[in-house]
């Protein structure tokens, strides 16, 4: 169903420069220094306060890319102000310049590889348990929705967070777009799939494309966002245009970015990271301070753009909205 290359394919696109199957770091290496240790973030924002920042803008073409994209004109969207926060924004250069994107590499600084990725046209795909499976262009999408502003916390399972103005609709919309059968009963996502553009997707030991799941009822949930944008304008490339799903209430990775998959499946799929390594990266995901990740503390988080740690809130301060869905589940397979 997903059409995934194999080792030959992905490999024939190798050019002589490529090392990235020697240099990059796979998930199961991550030290927990780099967990904790905020000195490689704050370095990066002096750099940024001294000057970079202008040169980052430069290269990621913040304007450049609201002026080009063609759905620029439907931003900034009217605020939602039933889902507002009680932190500050995250500044936009400190989120453009600290981001998880494996297909453009392992580290936090893809935002300048990331710009390779081509956003229109973009084609998704609905099939599966649906009345009539349909692709469509992400433009057509748009103009079936109304796009609102919404404030959301982001909790990365590495333990740290930021705050962001996320532009987008309801993912239960797309539901109602999709009229999924009763037989559905997850929905997974899944990301693009082009290793001459992402050249992380050359390395080998990752089972691409990025999928992601959702139980229909958490996919009908109001809190459940697909992103368009971001800061008032279409989403940076880096942030997973031009749509990415936001669960505010899971652990960042289930945050699957740059979708063109919606399929609708009776059974529950494993997901990308689960394959990867199940027992540090569940289905659940739900954030969790109680329950540590084997390899670290899940009990504060670090907050980018500020030099502080605060403790973390259980579904990331959103229990009033999700807790629900989760009544009775207390094993901690819920929170990982
Ligand atoms: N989606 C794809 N396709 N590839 C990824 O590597 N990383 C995830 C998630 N979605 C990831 C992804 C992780 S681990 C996190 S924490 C968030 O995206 C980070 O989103 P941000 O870079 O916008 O902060």
């Amino acid at each position: 169903m997903s059409g995934k290359l194999n080792i030959q394919s992905r490999l024939a696109v190798l050019e002589p420069e490529t090392d990235m199957l020697i240099k990059q770091r796979r998930p199961w290496d991550l030290p927990e220094s780099q967990v904790t240790d905020e000195a490689d973030f704050l370095n990066r924002r002096q750099i940024i306060a001294a000057g970079g920042g202008l040169l980052a803008a430069g290269a990621l073409g913040f304007n450049a890319r609201a002026q080009t994209d063609p759905s620029a004109g439907l931003y900034p969207a009217a605020r939602n102000t039933a889902y507002t926060i009680t932190r500050d924004l995250t500044p936009e250069e400190v989120n453009s310049t600290y981001n998880n994107f494996y297909e453009f590499g392992s580290s936090k600084s893809i935002s300048k590889a990331s710009q390779a990725l081509q956003t229109r046209p973009w084609e998704i795909t609905i099939d599966g348990e649906v009345e009539a499976e349909m692709t469509l262009g992400i433009d057509d999408l748009l103009k079936k929705v109304t796009l609102e502003e919404r404030l959301y916390r982001l909790r990365c399972v590495e333990a740290w967070s930021m705050t962001i103005p996320w532009t987008g609709f309801p993912l239960s919309k797309l539901l109602e777009i999709a009229k999924p059968l009763s037989s559905a009963k997850y929905v997974q996502m899944q990301t693009f799939e082009n290793p001459k553009v992402a050249r992380g997707q050359l390395a080998v030991w990752y089972p691409w494309p990025y999928t992601e799941a959702l139980t229909i009822e958490e996919a009908a949930n109001d809190l459940a966002f697909m992103v368009t944008g971001a800061y008032g304008k279409p989403a940076a490339k880096q942030f997973g245009a031009p749509i990415r799903l936001a669960v505010p209430w899971k652990y960042g990775f289930k945050s699957v970015k740059s979708i063109v998959r919606f399929s609708f499946l009776k059974e529950r799929p494993t997901t990308f990271w689960e394959e990867i390594n199940a027992g540090e990266y569940g289905f659940w995901a739900n954030v969790n301070p109680k329950f540590d990740h084997p390899r670290w503390s899940q009990a504060t988080e670090r907050v980018l753009g500020k030099n502080e740690r605060i403790p973390t809130v259980i579904f990331n301060g959103y229990g009033e909205q999700v807790a629900d869905l989760y009544s009775g589940k207390t094993e901690r397979k819920y929170f990982m």
